[in-house]
């Protein structure tokens, strides 16, 4: 039990003797109060200088309660695929305890290709008892960026290019989260679409796509996940850092979204007292102590929101109301979590908390292709129980790829890896090369490896390829600098250390070449073309190999569907059309030029198609989609619009599909998508069976933002309702009018 934690049980219980006694407890630490009363009963106690304490870091991950009331400090955690291992009071060092090995959940790109919302909730609960175990009471987490351009190193640990997807996602994982008494911390606010010069980018954007595509998943988050904190980004918004910007703080969150918890910095997102102040900041972590560019002898009391801020409000320069404002938000997220008094003690590592992984896995992983390597075979997937010799290639069957890739990096109990899933189904018929060398985590992509070194590797693999009935490649990414990681971009979109060469050697010797990729980002698939079956893997953290495995074994019919496009070339994904203004910039300022139109939107309305497009996905069985109903023809602006449709499982095995819906609008005063997604379900279906889907569209699922008006609106007029498997593979069309 940490120090403050002993403080607070200590003076309980006290209070609970006193309250014996004198049969009364102070309001602040009576549980059954009005939340309110509580609040300001504490504030009413509470010196100027508690309340400057309150309002900023004291450590690294860890912000002061009042120890005078009782009221115990906040302890935080990465973030947001598992509880981070512990670090050093004041710098970034980690402490070499033993005790903080946890379970890595897979990253939240595969939870986003899941498109299962239970999923996401029993992700948030399990990630809660572990947090309860560790002693946190919020977590860095869930990330809702939106995947701009596949070079953004932290892609992997969002939820993809679709607002809609993002937003439905987001909302479980944030309620699975918090009813353990655990906050959330929806990350970064907002714009934080890219990791080169993060720290000072200013992002200029139009309203509408401000609105329609970068803001709904923190809406979302906010408004029906209820997230009792946010954590602001690093970069600028319109020519003010985000953490304390006016306009997205101010006005937008805690005006127009009526945000009642807490904004904090990201870790040195403060950069002056004065905005700070004013502009909707509440809580300062991770800036430095000395002169705030690096750490020193001196302390957090040289933080933004620390002395200077105290000494702005003796001189009368900001208002006392300022300061009772962030402590009041303070005072709340800390009676929610840390100064709760029944709360779970929470577990670590467990059976049940391995299954959710690895449930979750099952369902992330997308088969991208799968067809028979030659004329009168079937299709490699899945893989018989009776092949006679399996050849896994590649880093990544073996690489510990929960290190590195930044602040989300995790310290894991126990990592079944894809060798030794496979393994474990296909025991000793499994052999292994490495077949190409990519550098220990966190270090330079280009990590000074020799040709010599690749080529013998190479040459080891393709070797032995010759003799093995089938060869299975797992490669992708990594989470060195400059892969998916954060604090630097992607320089390109290939697939990096000679992966394609490889995998074309392998195909040459070998017609059965299965590849797995592992990444959190869309990679150049040119190589792929006469390789006969590809699965996208992702990250899927502790349980990975037992996932992969499943999917690759048939024990699970895959039915991940993709949450971002991959484009054919790098210029075909609508940020990078525009130049470099559009991306990275030009290191000051940078202008999305592409506005509205991002991932599939662009795809589709300007007719580029993409390499595999959003929400793709296949199965090893079929699914037949019936005759659409629509509940009317005609709606007018209140009324909404049922859509029924039946789907049947067509082949022989069990199967969960995925049915989308996207509504386009067919002429409109403004530019619009030919469609957005505005609806999904997932059904699971034996062979033969057949279930009718229920969709329904609401009012809101028509309107565009209207800048003039600074509001949503719907324009009357034909509309139409798409409804397919993925954004391309649409299987039947709605029309219908807006009155
Ligand atoms: C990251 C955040 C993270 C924080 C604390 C920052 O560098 O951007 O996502 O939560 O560090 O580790």
């Amino acid at each position: 039990m940490n120090h403050s934690r002993l403080l607070l049980s200590l003076s309980l219980s006290c209070c609970a003797a006193l309250t014996q006694a004198a049969d009364k407890i102070p309001v602040y630490q009576d549980e059954t109060k009005p939340m309110a009363e509580r609040v300001e009963d504490a504030l009413s106690r509470m010196t100027t200088q508690e309340k400057i304490n309150m309002i900023h870091a004291q450590g690294k991950f860890s912000s002061p309660g009042v120890p005078r009331l009782g009221i115990p400090d906040l302890w935080m955690s990465d973030g947001p695929h598992g509880v981070r291992a512990e670090i050093n009071w004041n710098d970034w060092g980690y402490s070499n305890r033993t005790n903080d090995s946890i379970t890595a959940f897979p990253a939240l790109t595969a939870l986003a290709a899941t498109w299962n919302p239970q999923l996401s909730f029993d992700y948030g609960n399990a990630i809660a008892e572990e947090a309860l175990y560790r002693e946190k009471d919020v977590m860095l987490g869930p990330g809702v960026n939106i995947y701009r351009t596949p070079l953004n190193g932290r892609n992997f640990e969002y939820m993809g290019e679709d607002p809609y997807l993002a937003s439905v996602l987001v909302v479980p994982y944030i309620k699975g989260m918090q009813q353990n008494g655990v906050a959330a911390s929806v990350k970064h606010f907002a714009l934080n679409n890219q990791e080169l010069w993060r720290g000072h980018i200013d992002v200029n954007i139009s309203d509408r796509a401000l609105h329609e595509i970068y803001l709904p998943a923190f809406k979302s988050a906010i408004i029906d996940g209820d997230s009792w904190t946010i954590m602001g980004s690093y970069n600028k918004i319109r020519g003010q850092h985000a953490c304390h910007n006016e306009l997205m703080l101010n006005k937008i969150l805690k005006g127009d979204w009526g945000f009642k918890g807490v904004v904090m910095t990201d870790w040195g997102g403060a950069h002056d007292t004065r905005e700070a102040a004013l502009n909707g900041l509440d809580l300062e972590m991770g800036s430095y102590t000395n002169g705030l560019t690096s750490e020193s002898e001196f302390t957090t009391d040289d933080y933004y929101m620390a002395r200077p801020y105290l000494k702005m409000i003796e001189k009368g320069e900001v208002p006392m109301s300022t300061l009772d404002d962030k402590a009041r938000r303070m005072l709340r997220l800390n009676f929610l979590t840390a100064m709760k008094r029944n709360k779970p003690l929470g577990s670590v590592a467990t059976p049940e908390h391995y299954a959710v992984a690895e449930n979750i896995g099952n369902e992330a992983i997308v088969l991208l292709k799968n067809e028979a390597p030659s004329k009168n075979a079937s299709p490699l997937l899945p893989l018989s129980p009776d092949v006679k010799s399996i050849l896994v290639v590649g880093d990544n069957a073996t690489r510990d790829l929960m290190k590195g890739g930044g602040s989300s990096e995790l310290k894991v109990k126990d990592n079944i890896n894809p060798l030794a899933g496979l393994r474990s189904i296909y025991g000793d018929k499994v052999r292994y090369a490495q077949g190409y060398r990519a550098g220990r985590p966190m270090y330079s992509n280009v990590e000074n490896i020799t040709d010599a070194v690749q080529d013998s590797l190479r040459k080891e693999a393709v070797d032995m390829a010759r003799d093995a009935e089938v060869v299975l490649f797992v490669g992708g990414l990594n989470k060195n600098h400059q892969q998916d990681c954060e604090g630097g971009d992607r320089v390109d979109m290939s697939l990096p250390y000679g992966q394609p060469e490889l995998i074309k050697a392998l195909r040459a010797v070998n017609p059965n070449v299965i590849v797995v990729l592992l990444s959190g980002n869309a990679v150049d698939m040119a190589w792929s073309k006469d390789i006969p079956a590809v699965l996208q893997g992702w990250y899927l953290g502790s349980m990975a190999g037992k996932s992969i495995a499943n999917v690759i074994s048939g024990k699970v019919n895959p039915s991940g569907k993709l949450p971002f496009s991959f484009p054919v070339r790098l210029e075909d994904n609508g940020a990078h059309h525009f130049g470099t203004i559009s991306y990275p910039g030009d290191s000051i300022r940078q202008e999305y030029l592409e506005d509205i139109l991002v991932g599939y939107r662009w795809h589709d309305t300007k007719k580029i198609p993409a390499f595999y497009p959003f929400g793709y996905g296949l199965s090893y069985t079929t699914f037949e989609y019936g005759k659409p109903v629509a509940s009317a023809k005609t709606i007018n602006e209140s009324e909404s619009l049922s859509i029924t449709i039946p789907v049947k499982n067509t082949g022989k095995v069990d199967g969960k599909e995925t049915v989308q819906l996207y509504i386009g609008d067919d002429k409109a005063s403004v530019l619009r998508p030919i469609k957005e997604l505005k609806g999904f379900d997932k059904v699971s279906l034996a062979p033969g069976e057949e279930k009718t889907v229920t969709f329904t569209v609401k009012p809101d699922d028509l309107k565009f933002y209207d800048e003039a008006n600074a509001s949503w609106k719907a324009e009357p007029g034909k509309f139409r309702a798409y409804i397919g498997s993925s954004s391309t593979d649409i299987r039947a069309t709605v029309p219908f009018e807006l009155k």
